[in-house]
């Protein structure tokens, strides 16, 4: 199943992008190397980053920051603001 038309993203890349770390849309744009484009896909990775997680042990450095989040930084796609959308 396609999650990101725009970059052609299916759901087995974004479980790869998340098997080797990624913990966000942005970093799983970041894991092939693309950008944000219409962010329509930013809920559907966020569910699934969330589910991902929610199977992961508590040595897990994303389940320490959802335990204790630290104050988020500049998003990396701050351009798409104007559309709602923020990926990290
Ligand atoms: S569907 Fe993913 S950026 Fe457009």
């Amino acid at each position: 199943m396609y999650v990101c038309i725009c970059h052609a993203l299916n759901d087995k890349q974004v479980t790869k992008a998340l098997e080797n770390g990624a913990r966000t849309p942005a970093s799983v744009f970041r894991h092939y190397e693309r950008q944000v484009q219409c962010g329509k896909c930013v809920p559907m990775m966020r569910d699934m980053v969330q589910s991902h997680c929610a199977n992961q042990c508590p040595s897990c450095p994303s389940h320490a920051a959802a335990h204790h989040p630290a104050p988020l930084p500049e998003p990396a796609n701050a351009e798409s603001f104007p559309y709602g959308i923020a990926a990290e």
